[in-house]
């Protein structure tokens, strides 16, 4: 489900100070605040001010054009109401020579007239203006505060002239293809970054959250919306960590979706992730160099074998067209199998290492090994052998060894013989250790290059008209067809005959028909075309062998097994041409699926959670492509009339055409138009509406080689092409017959194997979490910096970017439910509210009383947020305004509380120090009574004594009288 990424992001302060550390120069760094233990961090471009503040940026505004799609300028002139019009001047950045290919003269201040009745509302599409005045870029287009089309091309235009590629839209990573390795982009240090901040911290700090939760500990953390990620430059590395961690989180499979038209830089993008996939496990020890720029580091076995097969895909399948030097030729979904391992050392109980791979092709364009373009080339593999060592080409057959690409008329001349800075025979080198990693040595090797060389031989035969019966044909390069004989080791007159005749069913019986030169020719380039394609299945199946883990089947198309599995899809983009053919179709239908994956996963379910919580939702029926695909699979469908139309014997496409157009006269997505020629017909697509030429449809999609042709192949002695195609005939031998013919046919044809495969990868894909990275290729001659308005344009609508974006904009891309709502977000008002109403009616007040002095004149906050059965839903930034408002006031209860504590400490001493002097004060006072007591005791006893003394005395003095008297009497 897609999450806009907010605008306000929580972050430690601990991350805070990597993030500037590591990357000084991300635009998001400014303007931190500090708020208790979290930090709200937030871009500068963030600034409420942004966009259409002043009175001048109203004006600004971008007018439709031819050349360029959009231009920017200036409205000069109030706009005439009366006459729908609008008067502006061109306002041309100065940058525009250097950052806009195809450099059209255009003059900068010219002055315009427009009409509004061509612009969506009679509104012109307004800039996005920063507070300088400059075009405002964002690195999340969700966030631009006019989105539409041409503020989308121009952000991409911006970013992509300062070197930064990748874009987010929401979830989705937009890459715009560099075309120059951009310096540090894929550095070590980079993917370190990504790792510990979206793999490993990330998880340990998820985990410390989980636990402090489950101990009661923590209440709902801020962490429930924290996305580390909008901090950080949006990159392709961000898709993978992210798919590393949830894969390490949740245990679920996970895959991501490259595509975009050829040339767009999938399959660099497919190789970056891949690469970066296959290392994040080493990084948990820092075993990543972090200087280090090329990938290559210590890898375990498997990591090198996987990383070493890529080449042997690229020499096989891909060739030189027109718009990129090395355009893969066939589309791949790589999986790579993590087995989940015990490892108490690394901080973790578990992590996930790399076990294995498997590969899925689809869609070979094996017609270039008969034809390419004017200064195209065919598949790579042919000029690689041709400019191995003498020696090389010698074991392999002798006629190859004085050959050059001349010498074969399926390749010819070019002028092409470097792929990105290496030559065909630095390649040869590598692609020979490639193939030996995957078994290919020695006398399996050169039987390998021997079926090539059988292919290109079979373009060497010319054909003429039979000179003894002119209705017939015969090879007639005899020279050629010796060469051909030698290398498959069959009789010259056998091949000739299985090539230029054909056995065909007559009642019971086999008659054996004759072919023109030109028909002949057309079965000659079939089988080069066929043997071709099964050496590249062989190919897959030798890597999949190779490189799978040992327990795991990869032909069973399950998940049920053991290891968790990161997926990569690298398919050839929604394609539209002048002439479109059936590989269009077949392309097209592929794309409508991935399509209808993604907006089901992203809208539907959504859409469907909205409805029953009651909130009005959003239209998709712009983007929801299920009628096309019914109209397409469906049980009389395209694919199914044209089945039936290449099992009638004389099927064609006018019948094939006019069928469909009579079975779904009433379908609105097929196009019917008065002028179209039999053999053509429309299908309205999600992207646009392709026109098909259906003269090739029947051959192509019947694509199997006439019995005769089979069995001489049968009888080559060269062992890999005799094998498939005995495999082949065995199948072939299998099919019914009779009445049962119609459905074995059927179920052989392309489109069934294709549609066959497509429903494979789509129920492999609802068993994972899907990432989705759209490449756009910025102009059609591969030069940096620059960008090519409409070919940029063409990409945008073909990815539905621009649809998909306005329409998650309607969407809510937060929610709360009303419990938590309530337990987190009573602290914010003041109001009695009354316990015993009803959450969704609490909830409602506080939401009331934080949005009243936002009330719009409609004097509803649907625009804000909305209140639904059991949820609170908010519009972006609205949840974060609360959060906000929560942090405030926690902050502030946080000093009050604080202030308190001081105060109560400060009492309480000050309450000590006072018990302390008065203890103080009593014993000196006690000390110096006690002094003044014992004085007074002092003299009362000296007193004492001399009263005792005088008292004494005198009685002595009387008994000394009385005695005396005694004494005197007694005489
Ligand atoms: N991330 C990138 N950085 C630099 N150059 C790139 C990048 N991606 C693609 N390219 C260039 O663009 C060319 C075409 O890319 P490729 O992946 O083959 O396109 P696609 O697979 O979509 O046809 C590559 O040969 C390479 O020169
Ligand atoms: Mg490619």
């Amino acid at each position: 489900r897609s999450r806009i990424s907010s605008t306000v992001t929580f972050i430690t302060s601990e991350q805070a100070t990597n993030l500037r550390s590591v990357m000084p120069d991300v635009s998001i760094r400014e303007s931190i605040t500090k708020l208790g233990d979290f930090q709200y961090l937030k871009s500068v471009t963030e600034d409420p001010g942004d966009g259409q503040t002043t009175k001048e940026s109203h004006s600004l505004v971008f007018v439709s054009d031819d050349k360029f799609a959009w231009l920017p300028a200036r409205l000069t002139k109030p706009i005439g109401i009366e006459d729908n019009t609008a008067t502006v001047e061109l306002d041309i950045p100065d940058d525009w020579p250097n950052s806009t290919a195809n450099g059209e003269a255009i003059e900068r201040n010219e002055l315009r007239v427009v009409n509004l009745k061509d612009y969506p509302d009679y509104e012109l599409p307004k800039q996005n203006i920063d507070r300088s005045g400059k075009l405002l870029s964002k690195d999340d287009m969700s966030n631009l505060p006019n989105l539409h089309e041409a503020s989308v091309l121009y952000n991409l235009k911006d970013r992509h002239y300062r070197d930064l590629p990748y874009t987010r839209v929401g979830d989705i990573i937009v890459a715009m293809n560099p075309f120059h390795w951009i310096d540090g982009l894929y550095s070590g240090e980079k993917r370190r970054f990504y790792n510990d901040n979206l793999v490993w911290n990330a998880i340990k700090k998820e985990r410390e959250m989980k636990k402090k939760i489950e101990a009661g500990k923590g209440e709902l953390q801020d962490s429930f919306f924290q996305k580390p990620v909008d901090m950080f430059d949006p990159h392709v590395y961000e898709t993978s960590a992210y798919a590393y961690h949830d894969l390490m989180t949740n245990n679920q499979n996970q895959s991501i979706l490259v595509s975009g038209e050829s040339g767009a830089g999938k399959t660099e993008t497919v190789k970056i992730v891949l690469t970066h996939i296959a290392t994040i496990e080493s990084s948990i020890f820092g075993t990543v160099n972090p200087t280090e720029d090329t990938g290559a580091l210590e890898q375990p076995e498997i990591v090198s074998k996987i990383l070493k097969v890529e080449p042997i895909f690229e020499a096989f399948g891909n060739a030189a067209t027109l718009h990129n030097n090395n355009s893969s030729r066939f589309g791949k979904f790589t999986s790579i199998y993590l087995d989940k391992k015990e490892d108490k050392e690394c901080g973790f109980d578990s992590v996930y290492s790399v076990a294995g791979s498997s590969f899925v092709t689809y869609l070979l364009e094996k017609a270039r090994v008969v034809s390419h373009g004017q200064r195209e080339r065919s598949f790579h593999i042919f000029y690689h052998l041709l400019n191995a060592p003498k020696e090389f080409k010698a074991s392999v057959w002798d006629g190859l060894k004085d050959t050059t690409q001349e010498s074969f008329s399926y390749l010819g001349s070019t002028e092409i013989n470097h792929i990105d800075d290496r030559s065909d025979s630095q390649l040869w080198e590598e692609i020979q250790i490639s193939l030996a990693t995957i078994g290919f040595e020695g006398e399996r090797m050169i039987s390998l290059m021997r079926a090539l060389c059988i292919v290109l031989q079979l373009g060497n035969q010319t054909f003429s008209p039979d000179p003894h019966d002119a209705e017939g044909s015969i090879i007639s390069s005899q020279d050629e067809l010796l060469k051909l004989s030698l290398l498959m080791g069959m009789e010259p007159t056998v091949i000739e005959k299985a090539i230029t005749k054909r056995k065909v069913k007559a009642g019971f019986e086999w008659i054996e028909a004759k072919m023109t030169a030109v028909d002949s020719k057309d079965s000659c380039d079939a089988l080069a075309k066929k043997i071709y394609a099964q050496l590249f299945e062989m190919l897959t199946e030798s890597i999949n062998e190779s490189t799978a883990p040992t327990d795991l089947d990869v032909n069973i198309n399950s998940s049920d097994h053991k290891y968790g599995c990161i997926s990569m899809l690298d398919l050839f983009g929604f394609e539209s041409f002048k002439v479109n053919r059936f590989e269009q179709l077949c392309i097209n239908y592929a794309n409508e699926r991935i399509q209808h994956r993604y907006v089901v996963d992203n809208f539907i379910s959504v859409k469907e959670e909205y409805e029953r919580e009651g909130i009005d939702t959003f239209d998709v029926s712009d983007i929801e492509n299920s009628a096309v695909l019914k109209l397409l699979e469906g049980r009389m469908g395209v694919f199914s009339i044209l089945n039936d139309e290449c099992v009638r014997p004389k099927g064609n496409a006018e019948s094939f055409v006019y069928k469909l157009k009579t079975i779904h006269r009433d379908s609105y997505k097929l196009v019917v138009k008065k002028l179209d020629r039999p053999w053509e017909f429309g299908i309205k697509h999600y992207a646009t509406t392709v026109k098909y030429d259906a003269r090739n449809f029947v051959t192509r999609n019947n694509d199997q080689l006439p019995k005769d042709v089979l069995e001489c192949v049968c009888k080559c002695t060269n062992d890999i092409i005799r094998s498939r195609f005995e495999t082949i005939a065995i199948e072939r031998a299998k099919q019914p017959t009779g009445i049962r013919r119609k459905m074995g046919a059927t179920s052989a044809t392309v489109c069934t194997k294709f549609r066959t495969k497509i429903i494979a990868l789509m129920e492999f894909l609802l068993t994972s979490k899907i990432r989705y990275i759209r490449c756009i290729k910025p102009n059609e001659n591969m030069s940096p910096h620059t960008t090519d308005h409409l070919v940029t344009m063409r990409q945008l609508g073909s990815a539905g970017l621009v649809k998909a974006v306005n329409i998650a904009r309607e969407m809510f891309p937060n929610s709360l439910s009303h419990d938590k709502f309530w337990v987190r977000f009573k602290c914010l008002t003041k109001l009695n509210i009354d316990e015993n109403l009803d959450v969704k009616e609490q909830v409602s007040i506080i939401l009331n009383e934080q949005f009243k002095d936002k009330l719009p004149s409609s004097g509803c906050h649907d625009c804000f947020y909305r209140v639904g059965a059991t949820k609170v839903f908010f519009k972006p930034g609205q949840l974060e305004l609360i959060e906000s408002r929560r942090a405030t006031r926690k902050h502030k209860a946080a000093n009050i509380i604080n202030n308190q504590a001081k105060a109560y400490r400060k009492k309480k001493n000050f309450l000590t120090l006072k018990r302390g002097a008065i203890l103080v004060q009593a014993l000196a006072r006690r000390k110096k009574e006690q002094a003044e007591l014992k004085k007074k005791k002092e003299v009362v006893l000296a007193i004492q004594c001399a009263i005792r003394l005088a008292r004494a005395r005198r009685t002595l003095q009387k008994k000394k009288e009385d005695r005396a008297a005694t004494i005197i009497q007694n005489r």
